[in-house]
């Protein structure tokens, strides 16, 4: 037993008392019951890496457009299911400045979250051809997105891309591809959990193959903008946040205003269907719509269904902010900086004390630092580590979760830690590297 930041004795007590089969396997919901369970037990504040959730206030030009709208009465009135007529032409005129593309304001839909976005997408795509029932996932990646496709019995498939970046990867993908059984592709970009980024050849890899076999590639765009690498933050002027939909028709961008605009709460997204995809007339699609036409599918079929559309509310709020960001009165990408900084941060105390940055490189050039960054240390598995960590008072999530094969791993999310508590961190990474000499 070690002298360890947080007693020995509560933390293996608090562990016990969840039952959990496997500690380092526990979803990102149930790490973080256990992390306050041994908070109120000791007293002692941890620093929470574990939940991807942001940790700036709302954009407040958000919160004023909603209030309007909720005095004007619309809480009262259905809104549109394909988005209120303010909104739609601001998402369309967003991802011209933003990325560049040409995309009309039918196919811009607001959803309720991206997470929305992506289920409505996965039960529409399943059904556009017969003989293609199953989703591709670039890993690592987001759990949510699988646990959409068992609770809706949907089939899926998954590679770790840690050793098929750059050229390799359009070996990789054709092997899934070729077999004529994939509808989609899903990736998000900056990647949750890695913080890779994919370069302008993996994109025209992945849009070249998506336009050869008619495979609709589903780009999560929920960190839009955050590689801090590069200046993304100037509508309408390059460099442009890069996309696949700069190298095929074949697309359907999801973006999430959740951690662009600190505007979780309200659960608004936007789902942005190229014009191609809006128009694209399958029969199969017969079978589920009375419509053979995916755009309409989509929005009166699937989104009708799942929930009528989005809060009206919210959506006023999504136009207001959209509305400030593309005249360039807002600068979003400004206000998130601060993750990267942090990030920057975190990451030199982590190396600095013996560990490693498992996803590392993009394609040779060292990642960005940003929401979150993935950690290792010599001798541990990812499930060893994340509870050793619970002595020290720190919290992340196991790699294993997110379709990692990089098992060593750990994710953590910078969001919620606070820059008063990186002395601690330090002080807590020092006693860690002090105990488990290299
Ligand atoms: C990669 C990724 N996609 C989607 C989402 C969900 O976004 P939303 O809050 O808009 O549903 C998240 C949230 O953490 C995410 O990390």
């Amino acid at each position: 037993m070690k002298d360890t930041p947080i007693n020995y004795e509560i933390v293996s007590q608090k562990i016990k008392e969840m039952n959990l089969p496997s500690v380092g396997k526990a979803s990102i919901r149930e790490i973080k019951r256990l992390i306050d369970n041994i908070e109120e037990a000791t007293n002692i504040k941890f620093v929470r890496m574990e939940m991807g959730v942001p940790g700036l206030p709302p954009a407040q030009i958000g919160v004023q457009g909603e209030i309007e709208a909720l005095e004007r009465g619309v809480a009262a009135i259905y809104p549109d299911i394909d988005g209120v007529p303010e909104l739609k032409p601001e998402i369309s005129r967003f991802v011209k400045n933003f990325l560049d593309i040409d995309v009309d304001p039918v196919g811009c839909i607001p959803t309720v979250g991206s997470m929305q976005g992506s289920f409505a997408c996965f039960l529409t795509l399943n059904r556009i051809y017969k003989e293609r029932d199953t989703t591709l996932f670039i890993d690592p990646g987001f759990p949510v997105h699988k646990q959409q496709h068992k609770v809706l019995g949907q089939k899926f498939e998954s590679f770790d891309v840690y050793n098929y970046r750059g050229d390799k990867l359009r070996e990789k993908l054709e092997s899934y591809l070729s077999k004529g059984h994939i509808h989609s592709i899903l990736y998000s970009n900056p990647n949750n959990p890695s913080w890779i980024c994919f370069t302008e050849k993996e994109l025209q890899i992945i849009g070249e193959l998506a336009t050869k076999y008619r495979v609709i590639v589903l780009e999560d765009l929920a960190y839009i903008g955050m590689d801090f690498r590069v200046d993304y933050s100037k509508p309408g002027v390059p460099p442009f946040q890069p996309t696949v939909a700069k190298y095929t028709d074949y697309y359907i961008l999801l973006i999430s205003s959740s951690k662009a605009f600190s505007y979780a709460g309200q659960r608004i997204g936007m789902m942005v269907m190229s014009n191609k995809m809006f128009e694209l007339k399958t029969p199969d699609l017969l079978r589920y719509y009375p419509t053979d036409q995916l755009g309409r599918a989509m929005i009166f079929g699937t989104v009708y269904a799942l929930s009528s559309g989005t809060s009206h509310s919210a959506q006023y709020a999504l136009a207001a902010m959209l509305k400030a960001v593309n005249s360039g009165e807002f600068n979003f990408i400004e206000s998130v900086k601060e993750y990267g900084e942090r990030a920057k941060i975190m990451k030199k105390l982590f190396t600095d004390n013996g560990f490693r940055i498992v996803y590392d490189k993009d394609e040779g050039k060292p990642i960005a630092d940003g929401f979150y960054f993935t950690i290792s240390y010599p001798g541990f598995t990812g499930e060893q580590l994340i509870e050793e960590f619970f002595y020290y008072g720190i919290s992340a999530i196991s790699l294993a979760i997110t379709g990692s094969e990089r098992l060593e791993g750990l994710r953590a999310c910078v969001s919620l830690v606070q820059r008063s508590q990186l002395p601690a961190l330090e002080v807590r990474l020092k006693k860690f590297h002090e105990h488990h000499p290299l």
